[in-house]
């Protein structure tokens, strides 16, 4: 593996194996190293990479024991659809993760998406305040991100992007998107570690326009991770480097 300098935070290079023993690692760290006053808290994602992760682990077994024996698992953005749809990043990393691994069902955290947008959204703030502490969004947090170089769901244009209201998380409508409920900008920088995965050579203009072009927040939103560099891990492979 080899790091690639960056203002967005540590952008490390590899193979698809050595990244996700990578994100392996990186959250047992952060387990190991946990001291707030909360349970330890992972929020995963949705996407083509990070459900390549989740096979991959299941697979491999790669979890290390003391990880699975407490972590409590979330997602840090979710569409308004029920955890049985295939649309669901719950419901998906259920079905590709926590089932095959036995997670038991008190250490799972959905949004409450039978709700409308605006309560599931004070719900879950509610939930995580209690497992994470104030101030605190979770531990780890995985990312994907997207062509248009959104995150979580803080798309391009968002009004989320200008104004968070100093909430940890949000529902809101996107256009064309539907309804979303996500982890916002107050909310990443509260975060103890974020891990973004992007894979393959689809991701490489995103990441160029990322790392490497204009200061635009509004319209390349994965940018506002410079504000907390310091606790952001890119893992992306050679092909997906290409235009760093
Ligand atoms: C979602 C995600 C989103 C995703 C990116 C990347 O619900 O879809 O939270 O932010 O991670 O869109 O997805 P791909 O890896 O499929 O391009």
């Amino acid at each position: 593996m080899r790091e690639i300098p960056s203002d967005f935070g540590r952008v490390i290079a590899g193979t698809r194996d050595e990244l996700f023993q990578e994100a392996v690692r990186l959250t047992a760290d952060a387990h190991a190293k946990r001291t707030g006053p909360g349970v330890f808290t992972w929020a995963l994602t949705g996407g083509s990479t990070p459900a390549a992760f989740y096979a991959w682990c299941a697979e491999n077994k790669t979890l290390p024991e003391a990880v699975l024996r407490d972590t409590h698992f979330t997602v840090s953005d979710e569409r308004h659809v029920l955890l049985s749809s295939n649309e669901s990043n719950f419901g998906n990393a259920e079905r590709q993760l926590l089932n095959p691994l036995s997670v038991p069902t008190d250490r799972r955290h959905p949004w409450m998406v039978a709700w409308p947008v605006a309560e599931a959204a004070e719900a879950y703030r509610k939930t995580m305040l209690i497992l994470s502490g104030p101030g605190r969004a979770y531990d780890v947090c995985f990312l994907g991100m997207g062509d248009d170089c959104h995150t979580a769901s803080l798309f391009p244009q968002t009004p989320l992007l200008k104004d968070d209201g100093g909430l940890l998380f949000g529902g809101q409508e996107v256009p064309g998107k539907g309804w979303r409920l996500t982890i916002t900008p107050t909310g990443l920088r509260a975060c103890g570690l974020i891990v973004v995965m992007a894979l393959g050579a689809g991701k490489a203009e995103a990441l160029h326009r990322v790392h490497r072009g204009p200061a635009d927040v509004l319209n390349v939103p994965s940018q506002l991770l410079k504000t907390c560099a310091d606790r952001v891990v890119w893992l992306v492979d050679e092909p997906a480097a290409a235009r760093l």
